[in-house]
């Protein structure tokens, strides 16, 4: 017998992800370009499970059970697309390979249709959890065509993390649905560490807090609804002190903020949709204004802000309130993004069973997400979380507190882009009539776009610069 999984590129991910497997009982064959690498995870964890380590990708294909099941975890982009093509001669039809990297869903879909040409299967599975989570269980969003999943469903929910005895791993839709919902969880992922980021700026630069102080914050917060893998790990790395200055590390470590690029497809992919995800696009844009350091140096020499102020109340519960409920938007927007992808390329994306299987292993897990599954459950249908019960009355009992925050920032001149936007969007949707009439009357004006009228059907045009006549553009 062979082995029933191959593991290709043994960084760290592949490799514990191989570990992994192993430990669930299943043999596993390992291989990476360079030998080295297989020949370390064979002599430090080799007795974790019934490995096969192979040492060119011709023995690694001859190790496997067939359908063969190869994961491929290697750099997204042209690294993804070199080992399929080493691969394609040595495969068989009927055989899956399996892109577990982040990968953009567009080159996720363009293999999926290449493949089938030589009756090969493409998954592209989102894996989210980082290191630890693809040793002790990630959450694993597999998208592809359906009888691909098939045969490899029983090891990756063996391998997931599980939430009350459900795996969190399910079969998102057909072509690159999985890479997709795995990219929008990243965009989360960037909305969530920038609501953190500010709540924690706020709490420095208007409460006067210190990070420990925040940290013992954070702890409180991860008591209640904002319980979360993120909250968590702020308060261990507000609390951390530095080895060099005896301080709180966060205080030295350079503010620029990197990224490897999800979170700006998500971004580029909302404004193709024409899909209103402002919080995750306002965190994007954050990363990028943090990473211009010198001109930030050069600007805070010359440009005054506000004099200092005073918070008012009980700030800290006001940002937690903030939080909270920038966090629902946020959510909501991104929930909504997918929800427009699965339309626009016809993938039936259920949105309950996202929640369902971000309740574990994903580095958003939360138990926010319970209550978005709630919320689905109730109504599978439900077009924006904003509109169901559970939520509106969340964010109904936050809104003063998130304003006074909002308004205190902005009075202090702290920069709060998600919180503010979150809220702009909350008071923008929340409108039945906004102020888009006038941007139509200006487009009809310079450019006769025309405009439809609340009072009549069809399309119309003012003669503007004539005599202001309306006519017909029908
Ligand atoms: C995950 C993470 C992971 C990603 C980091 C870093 O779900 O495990 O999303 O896939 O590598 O989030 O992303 P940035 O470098 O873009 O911040």
């Amino acid at each position: 017998m062979g082995s029933q999984i191959g593991v290709t590129g043994l960084a760290v991910m592949g490799q514990n992800l191989a570990r992994n497997i192993a430990r669930h009982g299943f043999p596993v064959a390992v291989h990476n370009r360079t030998e080295s690498r297989t020949k370390q995870l064979i002599e430090h964890h080799g007795d974790e499970g019934d490995f096969t380590p192979a040492y060119s990708l011709e023995e690694f294909v001859a190790a496997l059970d067939r359908p063969r099941r190869i994961i491929i975890m290697v750099k997204a982009g042209a690294p993804v697309d070199a080992v399929i093509k080493d691969l394609i001669p040595l495969l068989d039809a009927g055989d899956i390979i399996i892109d577990g990297g982040n990968s953009h869903y567009a080159d996720t879909r363009r293999r999926v249709a290449e493949l089938a040409e030589h009756d090969l299967h493409f998954v592209g599975a989102g894996i989210s959890g980082g290191e630890e989570g693809a040793l002790l269980g990630p959450s694993i969003m597999p998208g592809g065509p359906r009888e691909a999943y098939a045969p490899v469903e029983p090891i990756l929910t063996a391998i997931a993390a599980q939430v009350d005895g459900t795996p969190c791993c399910a079969y998102i839709g057909p072509d690159g649905a999985g890479h997709y919902v795995k990219m929008a969880h990243n965009g989360i992922e960037y909305a969530d560490m920038q609501l953190i980021a500010e709540a924690y700026d706020l709490l420095t630069h208007a409460a006067g807090l210190s990070a420990p102080e925040i940290a013992r914050v954070f702890e409180q917060w991860n008591e209640g609804d904002l319980e979360s893998f993120l909250i968590e790990i702020t308060a261990k790395v507000l609390a951390h002190t530095d080895e060099t200055t005896g301080g709180p590390l966060v205080d030295v470590i350079l503010d620029e903020a990197e990224q490897k690029g999800t979170g700006r497809w998500t971004s580029q992919s909302a404004l193709e949709l024409g899909v209103p995800v402002t919080a995750i696009t306002e965190a994007v844009f954050a990363r990028a204004l943090s990473a211009r350091k010198d001109e930030r140096t050069k600007a805070s020499k010359i440009l005054p802000g506000p004099s200092a102020g005073q918070v008012e109340g009980d700030f800290v519960d006001a940002v937690r309130d903030a939080l909270y409920a920038s966090k629902v938007v946020a959510y909501a927007q991104g929930f909504e993004q997918i929800r427009a992808a699965s339309d626009e390329y016809g993938w039936d994306v259920e949105p309950g069973t996202l929640a369902t299987i971000w309740r574990g292993g994903c580095i958003i897990r939360a138990r926010f997400l319970d209550r978005i599954k709630d919320a689905y459950d109730r109504d599978p249908e439900l077009s924006n979380l904003l509109l169901d019960d559970y939520f509106r009355d969340a964010v109904a009992g936050a809104q003063d507190a998130w304003r006074k925050v909002v308004r205190t920032a902005v009075e202090l001149g702290v920069p709060t882009p998600a919180f503010s936007s979150a809220l702009a969007y909350y008071d923008g949707f929340r409108r039945e009539r906004g102020p888009a009439s006038l941007i139509q009357g200006l487009r009809d004006f310079f450019g006769a776009h025309t405009y439809r009228r609340t009072d009549r059907e069809g399309v119309f045009h003012t003669l503007w610069s004539e005599d202001g006549r309306e006519v017909s553009a029908d």
